[in-house]
């Protein structure tokens, strides 16, 4: 088979990586990739979103799948305009991604449905969200609709940041169109888990867990980046936890989507929140995690192209989807300044370090060909990862690991997976 993977970040790297051990692969394209991702895959020069392009090349070179790793695109409707032209693609269709790409679509179809998620009001005036602060309870959480790099979250303590949480997000639109609409919701506390599954419409097979580390800096301080490392299983997914989620979240959202003539094909990632009440839905995405991906992958039994085309075919009832009985960790190396300000083309030392070994894995985030080196291209640039027999050892596989490689102005989080010692 040839396949094609839309995307270029670490998350991709992952799926290339994946992809490439299956026997039914032939040859691997990747659009537009990166360096590290040309390992796998011969890296197309063509953009996520031009989506006429994609197809075309896809069409031209007989693509046999495609798969799309990004939220943009998918949110964009690149999966309709495929099947529009009888190409085979993984991925949720524009009706369908409107799960992670509107959060008051998402929230109204959890209310909808019965399915846990913190209490709410969307609104899509500004005036009405400022006088219904008045009477909240503060702190609170301001969303805006639509996707904004995983930056559209604000957290307010207070009556005033959360009037010009509103101000910034409607009025001044400092997220763009994503902030036409708003929702204003509860604030939770509780311990974070990620879990993505593969959906084929009808049947959902959910993926072990994993946990990433949202802020910039060590103990959760910093601003919000896309993430800076995770590990898998978290070990505060317990049975009764996962129970709960297959009761209440899992199969009923769904058959929600089905019910609203809204069929989900592809990977739902579920952000929970474990809350004293129970288990509680914070965001639904429509795709992989980056970097959650780069932990659950490596610990992923089946053939991966076995199980895309299950989810393409509706037929994700006869797979029996299975993990290692391991653990991952990755740790994000991040250019110096990220996610706010930061230099990049300086060339990456020590990839080399990588091969052969065994359980160790360097998917690139943003890196680039230049001079026949590899430079730094992002903000964040590598995600090492390394598996070990439980946590504990794949965090110090990890963290060993992290030292093979070196770049100017090199940053990462030191605290990767710590939140294990406490479980
Ligand atoms: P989201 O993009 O919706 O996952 O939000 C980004 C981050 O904001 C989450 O990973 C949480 O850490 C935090 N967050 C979102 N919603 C809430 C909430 N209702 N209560 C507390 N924290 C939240
Ligand atoms: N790691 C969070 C995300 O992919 O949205």
């Amino acid at each position: 088979m040839k396949i094609l993977i839309v995307g270029s970040g670490g998350r991709e790297h992952a799926i290339a990586w994946k992809v490439a051990q299956s026997p039914k692969v032939e040859k691997i394209y990747c659009a537009p990739g990166n360096a590290g991702i040309a390992e796998y895959a011969e890296c197309v020069d063509i953009g996520a979103m031009e989506f006429d392009r994609l197809a075309a090349f896809a069409r031209d070179n007989k693509i046999d799948l495609t798969v799309v790793g990004m939220d943009d695109p998918l949110v964009g409707g690149i999966v309709d305009v495929f099947e529009a032209q009888g190409l085979r693609v993984f991925g949720p269709r524009k009706n369908a991604a409107i799960l992670e790409g509107s959060k008051a679509f998402s929230k109204d179809l959890m209310k909808k449905y019965g399915i846990p998620t913190a209490a709410y009001e969307n609104f899509d005036d500004p005036q009405k969200a400022l006088e219904y602060l008045e009477h909240a309870k503060m702190p609170i959480v301001l969303k805006a609709d639509g996707l904004a790099l995983g930056k559209g979250v604000l957290i307010c303590n207070t009556l005033e940041e959360a009037k010009e949480g509103v101000r910034s997000i409607m009025m001044d639109k400092k997220f763009g169109d994503a902030g036409n609409q708003m929702v204003i919701e509860e604030f939770m506390t509780g311990r974070e888990v990620s879990v993505l599954s593969f959906v084929d419409g009808k049947t959902i097979r959910i993926m072990t867990s994993a946990q990433d580390h949202k802020r910039a800096m060590d103990g959760d301080q910093g601003l919000n980046t896309g993430g800076m490392g995770t590990f898998s299983p978290s070990p505060f997914y317990t049975k009764e936890v996962d129970a709960f989620c297959k009761e209440h979240i899992y199969q009923k959202t769904v058959d929600a989507m089905a019910a609203e003539g809204r069929e989900f094909k592809g990977v739902i990632f579920f952000g929970l929140m474990l809350t004293q009440d129970g288990p509680k839905v914070l965001e639904y995405n429509a795709r992989f995690g980056d970097p959650e991906a780069q932990v659950v992958l490596p610990r992923m039994k089946n053939d991966i192209v076995d199980v895309f085309e299950a989810c393409v075919d509706g037929t994700l009832d006869q797979i029996d989807l299975q993990f290692e009985d391991n653990a991952a960790v990755c740790v994000v190396l991040a250019s110096q300044g990220y996610p706010v300000k930061y230099e990049k083309g300086f060339e990456i030392r020590g990839l080399e370090n990588f091969k052969g070994k065994d359980g160790y894995y360097v998917f690139h985030a943003g890196s680039k060909f230049s001079d026949g080196k590899i430079v730094t291209n992002g903000g964040r640039v590598l995600g090492v990862t390394a598996l070990g027999k439980d946590l504990k050892e794949a965090r110090a596989n990890a963290y060993e690991a992290v030292k093979w490689i070196d770049f100017d102005n090199k940053y990462c989080r030191s605290d990767i997976g710590k939140a294990i010692d406490e479980a």
